[in-house]
């Protein structure tokens, strides 16, 4: 399988030269040797980011499932495809074979239709990290239903604007998720949420908790009969290349979560061929990515990449905390895991715990380490490093994004030599640049600015459900014909890059992608609240925590601050969920803003990091006075 594995650096930038200079026969050979096709294309690629519109492998027809799953019964059925580890560890761990997959695949597959679910209806998944979630994505892919999974830890009001956006005819869920040692009433959520959805017509109930719910006749169903009755056959829908596979919705920095729409082929390819090389998976390796399948990380990177290569892939129930601070290496002593992929707030969670945890247990299984999500400060890559790795295992530092569906810039293990924060070199195919504030991209290396990307790639996300001009104005309108990630980089003497962080109003908080408009609409909905403003500050373990600037009512009021804060966290709570409460809160009587009634965040941010000393020049703001008096009670 020529190219499909990359094992040298000299074939590294043999293989991306040609990436970039033939890009349609370098991807039509990875295509056509590796994926089962029901007929090929009859053109590579199309596109055009004026528009925007990419096409890849147009006219080809397959089904991901076919690739994921079918193909690898003759030659590895009996192998471990999921391995799920629960949230208590004393529950055993379930190996489910690729036969296994099959068989619950299809049947699930069959309950959907049974439910009336058609190729291109939504379905919305919203379930804790146990295998039916990854059984319900591949069952949706079947049929061709398109799935959204929403991260089970939004609440209710994230959770229905979601489902009506894209309109979800059904939605899965369960009784409830363990975490750690608490439980979460995930169909109590789902039941509120559904007060505020017309379109939902039913909910298949996955039992987990064995807790009491209430179960809305002729709605909601008990999966479990409908399992046992179901056939374990299920012919697969032949799918076009770019039929849409899956919305999942990211936040921006104004309005709307974005549901970005990835197609079927485009999609299966990229996201296998990264999962390889970036891994070096070799056949029999145990892998393990810690994400939820609530993110794109997950799906790409526990569900497809790896199903795709017919891997061992590990699903983790629980959270790293529980029973105590040592559980992700427990987990890799006792199911010898060979590929290590997490994010850096959790790194940064576990080294403030120390070493002694981690020296107990027997990490000699470990390969490859890999951090995603957001930069790696040098103190938890070396962390990670030497206490993980042993300093035998290569750190890859994976930039990559939701709406680009794969890992875009990543050393490749036992290949690019790695560099502490950086993620080094654009993957395969991958046409990175940066540009200056004037619109002109910055040659050479030791330069720094937008980074963007020159050239389609497959898995870049097609579209924003419905609404595409949006998908133009926010990916395709900063720089011309260029797709513009939001992220600041720099590229060093040799060309290796790094990835300074956020340059618009998304701010990330422990890996998780926030909005700051979503927030501050929550919080200006509490009564007492005139206005607010969210900016990020540096927080040890986060990464990233958020600092907001609030502006109260004059009400006479004499309600204590403190209380003010916990009910503005509740509110958060309500409409985001959990990860978007405010670390700090700071009442303030003004927010600096300019001429034309902007805020200006870049002096809130300074205020919050502490870096009062250069905040630099005020006067042009409508009220510069104000910026002293939130300096004066910074908290
Ligand atoms: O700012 C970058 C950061 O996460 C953003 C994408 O977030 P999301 O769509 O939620 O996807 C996260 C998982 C792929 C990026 O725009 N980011 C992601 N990986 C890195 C990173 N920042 C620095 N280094 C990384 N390795």
């Amino acid at each position: 399988m020529s190219n499909y594995h990359i094992k040298h650096l000299e074939e590294y930038f043999q293989v991306y030269r040609k990436s970039v200079n033939q890009p349609e026969a370098f991807w039509e050979e990875i295509a056509e040797e590796n994926f089962m096709w029901r007929k090929k294309w009859n053109a590579v690629l199309d596109w055009d980011f004026s528009k925007p519109s990419v096409q890849w492998f147009r006219g080809a027809k397959l089904n991901i499932t076919e690739n994921c799953i079918d193909r690898h019964l003759l030659t590895r059925g009996d192998q471990t495809a999921i391995l799920f580890e629960p949230n208590n560890p004393n529950e055993p761990a379930e190996p489910i074979s690729y036969k296994q997959l099959s068989v619950r695949v299809n049947k699930f597959a069959n309950v959907l239709k049974s439910k009336g679910i058609q190729k291109g209806d939504r379905v919305c998944i919203y379930l804790p990290m146990i295998p039916e979630l990854s059984v319900a994505l591949l069952a949706c892919a079947r049929i061709g239903a398109i799935h959204s999974v929403v991260f089970a830890g939004f609440s209710a009001t994230a959770l229905a604007t979601r489902i009506n956006d894209s309109d979800c005819k059904m939605i899965i869920t369960s009784d409830g998720a363990f975490r750690g040692n608490k439980t979460i009433d995930l169909k109590g959520i789902v039941d509120e949420a559904l007060d505020r959805c017309t379109c939902v017509e039913s909910v298949l109930v996955v039992k987990r908790i064995e807790s009491e719910i209430q179960m809305k006749s002729g709605r909601d169903f008990w999966i479990a009969p409908l399992l046992e009755k179901a056939s374990d056959t299920c012919q697969i829908e032949i799918m076009d290349a770019e039929d849409p596979l899956f919305i999942l919705y990211t936040s921006g920095s104004t309005g709307m979560p974005k549901g970005m729409v990835h197609s079927t082929a485009g999609y299966m390819v990229y996201s296998a061929y990264t999962f390889k090389n970036t891994f070096q998976y070799t056949e029999n390796d145990v892998y393990w990515c810690t994400a939820d399948i609530g993110w794109i990380t997950g799906h790409s990177y526990i569900v497809y990449g790896p199903l795709a290569n017919g891997a061992t892939t590990l699903m983790f129930e629980g959270v790293p905390s529980y029973p105590d601070f040592g559980r992700f290496w427990e987990i890799v002593q006792k199911h010898k895991v060979n590929q290590f992929y997490t994010a850096p707030t959790a790194i940064r969670a576990l080294a403030k715990h120390g070493t002694e945890l981690v020296n107990t247990y027997d990490l000699s299984s470990l390969k490859v380490l890999g951090s995603v999500g957001e930069p790696i400060n040098e103190e938890a890559w070396h962390w990670y490093n030497d206490n993980i790795g042993k300093r035998n295992s290569p750190i890859v530092d994976t930039w990559w994004q939701t709406e680009t569906g794969g890992i875009m810039i990543t050393p490749i293990p036992y290949v690019t030599p790695t560099k502490p924060t950086y993620a080094t070199l654009p993957f395969i195919g991958i046409q990175a640049c940066l540009m200056d504030e004037n619109g002109q991209e910055l040659k050479g290396n030791q330069v720094e600015g937008r980074l963007c990307i020159k050239f389609p790639w497959p898995s870049i996300a097609r579209t924003i459900w419905g609404n595409h001009q949006r998908y133009k104005e926010t990916y395709f309108s900063a720089y011309e014909h260029k797709y513009f990630t939001g992220d600041g980089a720099l590229r060093d003497e040799v060309g290796y890059y790094r990835i300074t962080g956020r340059v618009d109003d998304v701010i990330i908080v422990s890996g998780h992608n926030l909005g700051t408009a979503p927030i501050e609409d929550a919080i200006n909905e509490h009564p007492a609240v005139v206005e607010s403003a969210i900016v990020g500050f540096p927080h040890y373990v986060k990464g990233s925590a958020l600092y907001g600037y609030v502006i109260l009512k004059d009400t006479g009021e004499s309600r204590k601050h403190d209380n003010l804060r916990k009910e503005i966290n509740q509110i958060i709570t309500e409409h985001i969920g959990p990860i978007a409460k405010l670390d700090k809160i700071q009442f303030t009587d003004g927010l600096p803003k300019t001429r034309s009634g902007k805020i200006m965040r870049r002096i809130l941010r300074k205020i919050a990091a502490n870096e009062m000393e250069n905040i630099g020049d005020i006067s042009t703001l409508l009220n510069p006075e104000v910026v002293q008096s939130i300096i004066d009670n910074k908290l």
